[in-house]
């Protein structure tokens, strides 16, 4: 493999952290900053506090070797060629990103300049960041000859994230400079020349030694358009399809027959087109805003994103009413929610529609018991337990007794419950699924009341006889 390339990765949440074992696995030195103290001893012992699939494995393989924690930025600082920025850029009151923790990295950093640095922006930030820190860094009394700050976006997504790192369907540099873009090729080489994917105990996933990924070169301000643009576009398919839904539904269509009609035109593609409760998480519901927040302050008129953004806070009003519709009247019902994370395979709650929905429905009187297989401990810090809303060891635990039961994440143990034992749970079997995880017929045939996202809404065989006895 080429030559290991001394890395400082600040910020150690889900960027962060998987970037600094990913850097490790593909054979470089790595350190990992954060100020919070009790992130950094608990990294240190193994505890990675993140769910993703492989992380565990890779943080045991290279924790305290080839990557160490520390607090200490100044020290990394000195230590490395290349300090990849990954800190927290939340979403301010007016949708702008708040660029503040990134600012005082950089002044920190600048602080302990002495040797030539590349200093990147792994955060997601908007257009122009990059000239801010040049600015910053100066500001601090640094020579311009001592760094470059070079945008290298992350497009990696939770629950697939290390897989996503080291099989990218692209890696974006955007550099101003030779010897910055120089070193980024470097860095990414055990990736783009296909030499990773030839290990033997390489991590698996699309790329290969044959189809390596490609490393995109852009101007700076390019490369921090295409990651605002990306999410946004990805927002917005998801909102489409939304929109498609809720047609669907008003003429009887099916969403997943139109869903893949639709996908199947290359030009289209059938990824993030499944109809929901509406995006949330970390990334897609700030980016959005910041972005159209950049086009305002620019006079661009961006107000399709503003469109996007009404759509899905629609979706789950609409799955509100869904609910209330399926029970008639909601106070004093009792209520299963499966799902508090905002997508599968991740204990990640922010944005997360799930957290909105379970909200919506203590409001409405409801009572609730809520299972996730790995998001309870976080959702239980926003939501915590009360007479009203109390959370379960199990799906079954969680059905047991209840009205109806809501799905609001897309975890692939739902998709694979035990049906007949769910059916016996249940007080009555009347199961809301804001995610489309079972086939409509197969739960008409196990007896349930099924009502989904853009498909019609089945009722049980038995119910569909007394309907008829009852019209001759
Ligand atoms: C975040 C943003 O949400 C994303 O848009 C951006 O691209 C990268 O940062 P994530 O990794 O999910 O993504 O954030 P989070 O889990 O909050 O991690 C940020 C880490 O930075 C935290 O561990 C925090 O303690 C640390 N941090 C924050 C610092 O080390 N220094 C600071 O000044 C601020
Ligand atoms: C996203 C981007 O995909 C990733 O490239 C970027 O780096 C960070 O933001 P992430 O937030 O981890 O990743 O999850 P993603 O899989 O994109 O899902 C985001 C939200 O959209 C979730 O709430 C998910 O349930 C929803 N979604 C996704 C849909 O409702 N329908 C889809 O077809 C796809």
């Amino acid at each position: 493999m080429s030559k290991s390339i001394q890395i400082a990765v600040v910020g150690s949440g889900y960027v962060g952290l998987v970037a600094a074992v990913c850097f490790a696995e593909i054979g470089h030195s790595v350190v990992c900053v954060d100020n919070d103290q009790s992130k950094v001893a608990a990294l240190q012992s193994g505890d990675t506090l993140i769910h993703e699939n492989y992380l565990p494995a890779l943080l045991q393989r290279y924790r305290n070797t080839k990557v160490r924690f520390t607090t200490d930025l100044s020290e990394a600082t000195r230590a490395s060629d290349a300090i990849f920025i990954a800190v927290g850029t939340p979403q301010s009151e007016n949708g702008d990103a708040d660029l503040s923790y990134v600012e005082s990295v950089a002044c920190e950093i600048a602080r302990s300049l002495s040797s030539y640095k590349v200093i990147v922006e792994k955060s997601t930030v908007p257009v122009y960041t990059n000239e801010w820190i040049c600015r910053t860094i100066e500001r601090n009394g640094v020579a311009r000859s001592l760094f470059d700050v070079v945008s290298n976006p992350e497009f990696l997504r939770e629950g697939t994230a290390v897989a996503d790192f080291l099989h990218p369907d692209r890696i974006v540099v955007g550099a101003d400079s030779e010897p910055a873009a120089a070193l980024l090729a470097r860095i990414y080489a055990p990736l783009t020349s296909g030499a990773y994917y030839s290990q033997p105990d390489a991590i698996p996933g699309r790329c290969s030694a044959s189809a390596p990924p490609h490393l995109l070169l852009t101007s700076a301000k390019s490369a921090e358009i295409v990651k605002h643009a990306s999410n946004a576009f990805l927002a917005l398919k998801i909102s489409f399809i939304n929109a498609v839904s809720n047609l669907c539904e008003a003429t009887g269509a099916n969403i997943e027959q139109v869903a893949r009609g639709i996908g199947l035109d290359s030009r289209i593609g059938s990824r993030f087109l499944r109809p929901g409760i509406g995006y949330g998480g970390s990334c897609f519901p700030k980016d959005v805003a910041a972005f159209r927040s950049v086009a305002e302050q620019l006079g661009i008129d961006f107000n399709l994103l503003t469109e996007v953004e009404k759509i899905n806070a629609e979706q789950k009003k609409r799955f509100l009413a869904k609910v209330r519709s399926a029970l008639w009247t909601l106070r004093g019902k009792r209520i299963a929610v499966l799902g508090l994370a905002f997508k599968g395979e991740t204990n990640d709650i922010r944005e997360s529609p799930a957290i909105d929905l379970i909200e919506m429905l203590l409001a409405e009187g409801c009572s609730i018991v809520a299972y996730d297989p790995a998001a309870i401990e976080r959702a239980q810090a926003e939501l915590p337990p009360s007479p009203q809303l109390q959370y379960a060891q199990d799906a079954y635990a969680a059905a047991t007794d209840v009205d109806a039961l809501l799905i609001l994440t897309d975890w692939r143990e739902f998709a694979a419950l035990d049906l007949p034992r769910l059916y016996t749970a249940m007080r009555y079997p009347v199961v809301v699924d804001g995610r489309n995880l079972f086939d409509p017929s197969t739960m008409q045939q196990h007896g349930f009341t099924y009502i989904s996202i853009g498909r019609p809404a089945v009722y049980p065989a038995r119910d569909l006889e007394l309907a008829a006895s009852a019209a001759k």
